[in-house]
């Protein structure tokens, strides 16, 4: 078969916050202890954006740098996707704002609400631009500061967050209809919005007229992710024909260290190819994703031809999964 038209990653990008918040700087805030949150989630440290810093402007640096990698200029992207839970504002949208930034005046420009499995539902509605022919570069940007939103009274929730942003560049491109293509192979979304309570903002402009704290029933989350995370990795892989043994790497959402071995574990993915950065960035959300697949790029794991699943679970609840050949 030929001509088939992929969605086709040309680079990426990240920024974090220069401020880390340890484990034991928590311990003077809340009742909370740095082995405890080692122990229960694989957290060491975070990175918390600066005051003057807005999701806006993590996210606009990771769109910068993820450019600089494709070597593309702003005005070659006809479309700016971002991912993210704690805009700058109601609205406009924190992707008009990056666009903006990136001194881009024309094409389109949207948020995209699906919490921690923002990243993996941008890029399957990036792709779904590109394959359609309506746009031909996509910037997809993952970008939070969930900072501005945890208690910060509350020891069950503010030590599981941070700061960041992280970007990747599509590029519609041509491949032959196999799973050796390069490109996004299948991404599987899913939502179901009877669990709102088990991971929830207690405020919204349509609610409460205030931002709101977020709030999380734990537990509850963590036996739902696991179950949940490997049904959307098998269903990519059977849409494939792919299997665990094809896979270079396993990049997840960073939530918790323990849910993503469970799940390795389960998926018979070996642990040296899962991309671990929860412990230096804490669960970013939406971020978490391309934060991890930019560290990966960049320290020489993720090249060019590697088969990599991406995977999130996040309140709503919300799941899904991407395949990609880098
Ligand atoms: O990104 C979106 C998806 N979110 C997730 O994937 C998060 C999923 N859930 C989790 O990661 C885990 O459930 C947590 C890390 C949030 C909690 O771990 P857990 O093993 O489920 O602990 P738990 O909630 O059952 O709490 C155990 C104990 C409790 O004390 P008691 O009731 O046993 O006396 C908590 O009060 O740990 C206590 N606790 C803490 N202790 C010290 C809760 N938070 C803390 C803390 N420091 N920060």
């Amino acid at each position: 078969m030929a001509g088939v038209r992929r969605s086709i990653v040309k680079g990426c990008g990240s920024y974090l916050p220069r401020t880390v918040v340890t484990n034991r700087d928590l311990e003077d805030r809340v009742a909370t202890s740095d082995s405890w949150i080692v122990q229960r989630t694989g957290i060491r440290q975070r990175h918390i954006a600066e005051p003057d810093e807005t999701t806006s402007t993590l996210g606009l640096k990771a769109a910068e740098a993820a450019l600089a990698d494709a070597g593309m200029a702003a005005a070659d992207i006809d479309l700016v996707i971002c991912a993210t839970s704690t805009p700058d504002y109601t609205f406009p949208s924190t992707a008009t704002q990056i666009q903006d930034g990136l001194g881009i005046h024309g094409g389109a420009a949207f948020d995209l609400q699906a919490v921690c499995t923002g990243f993996v539902y941008a890029v399957a509605t990036a792709d779904k631009f590109l394959l359609s022919g309506s746009h031909r570069r996509a910037l997809v940007i993952g970008a939070e500061t969930f900072s501005r939103i945890v208690d910060w009274e509350d020891r069950t929730t503010c030590v599981l967050f941070g700061d960041g942003a992280g970007a990747i560049v599509l590029e519609a491109g041509e491949g032959n209809g196999t799973s050796a293509d390069r490109g996004v192979l299948t991404s599987q979304l899913r939502s179901d919005g009877r669990y709102r309570d088990k991971l929830y903002v207690d405020g919204g402009p349509g609610s409460t007229g205030t931002t709101g704290h977020l709030r999380m029933q734990g537990r509850e989350v963590f036996k739902f992710a696991v179950g949940k995370v490997i049904d959307v990795v098998h269903e990519a892989f059977a849409a494939t024909g792919t299997g665990p043994d094809d896979l270079a790497w396993f990049v997840p959402h960073q939530a918790n260290r323990r849910i993503i071995d469970a799940s390795a574990e389960k998926l018979g993915i070996p642990p040296e190819k899962v991309v671990i950065t929860v412990d230096r960035h804490g669960n970013t959300s939406a971020a978490s994703i391309p934060l991890a697949i930019d560290a990966a790029r960049r320290d020489g794991r993720i090249r060019e031809g590697d088969l990599v699943m991406l995977e999130a679970i996040g309140g709503g609840f919300t799941w899904g999964s991407a395949l990609v050949r880098w």
